[in-house]
């Protein structure tokens, strides 16, 4: 495995210093290790302590709110053995409310912790945090950036539920423009050969062209469109997203857009038996609860995987 993964040349990160900022920057043998740790943790039980990371403290540093990644990152740190320090509501709970720099409440934690998990609602925010950060920056989702640790539960979920991550089509729905976690495993799913992606959104909220354009760069096979009902009867994954609302500039624009697309017992009825639905969650409308019974309806156990995965990043994160 790489020892650097930085986000981009624009952004020097401090030598010898271990970053997961961007999932441009991972490659298939960096995924399989870390699925593999994974797997091999959830072997072990989770209810077991792991012991890899004692003595070793996590700051979460959570400038926009969360229930998953947080409780999911301290919850790992915890199983392994380490401990945690918590700002879950940094904007208003650390002295980013008194004015102070990113940066520099970044030197700042970095001298109280070995590893600093940051979400922020800024794109890039991570990555400028890696250009000071003496320690490890796990970005745990920056603005309408990258959420490279959801992209990773994401695609250890679909290698979990279908026994692999090439040949596959997958349909990923909604707010392309904002949704982060799409970024990240579109990215990853163009790691393995023979993988279709379809990209379905309204026009205002098609996948931006740096994703697009560094997919195309890979070869990997693309399509977009608008129309749900027309790719549902043909994937192997349906990947369904929130419209993201507090990126829009305004309530009318996030109206003209709100349940655009709903996945509801009429959509599960088109979407092949093998397929699974998947969701980063959380979900507002997007998916009807009628579902939830539906043995494809993956999104539970993808939100437990992540446990797992984040287990293994912070392994890796430590040099372990
Ligand atoms: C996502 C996020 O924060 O980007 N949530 C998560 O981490 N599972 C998705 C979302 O907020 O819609």
């Amino acid at each position: 495995m790489r020892d650097t993964l930085a986000p981009s040349p624009a952004a020097p990160v401090r030598p010898g210093v271990r970053h997961l900022l961007d999932a441009t920057t991972l490659d298939r043998a960096f995924i399989e290790g870390i699925l593999g740790r994974a797997l091999a943790i959830e072997g072990i039980g989770a209810s077991v302590q792991v012991s890899s990371l004692r003595e070793q403290i996590l700051a979460t540093l959570f400038y926009e709110p969360s229930t998953r990644t947080r409780f999911s990152l301290e919850a790992a740190m915890l199983r392994l053995g380490g401990q945690v320090i918590s700002a879950e509501d940094a904007s208003r709970g650390s002295s980013a409310a008194k004015g102070e720099t990113l940066e520099d409440t970044i030197r700042i934690v970095a001298g109280y912790a070995d590893l600093i998990a940051l979400r922020h609602p800024e794109m890039g925010a991570a990555g400028r945090a890696a250009t000071v950060s003496p320690v490890p920056i796990l970005n745990a989702g920056d603005g309408a950036g990258q959420h490279p640790t959801q992209g990773l539960l994401d695609v250890f979920t679909i290698q979990r539920e279908l026994g692999r991550l090439d040949q596959l089509r997958v349909a990923m729905v909604g707010d392309l423009a904002h949704g982060r976690t799409v970024h990240s495993i579109a990215l990853l799913l163009s790691c393995f050969p023979a993988n279709e992606l379809i990209f379905v959104a309204p026009a205002s909220l098609r996948i931006g062209e740096d994703i697009l354009g560094e997919l195309r760069a890979r070869g990997t096979s693309i399509r977009e469109e608008t129309d749900l009902d027309a790719v549902a009867g043909d994937l192997d994954v349906l990947y369904q997203t929130r419209i993201q609302r507090e990126r829009f500039a305004s309530e009318a624009d996030y109206e003209d857009v709100r349940g655009v697309y709903v996945v509801d017992e009429a959509v599960m009825r088109r979407l092949p038996k093998q397929a699974i639905l998947m969701h980063p969650l959380p979900r507002l409308d997007e998916i009807d609860p009628a579902v939830d019974s539906d043995p494809r309806a993956a999104y539970f156990r993808q939100a437990r995987n992540g446990l797992f995965v984040r287990m293994a990043v912070l392994e890796w994160l430590a040099g372990i």
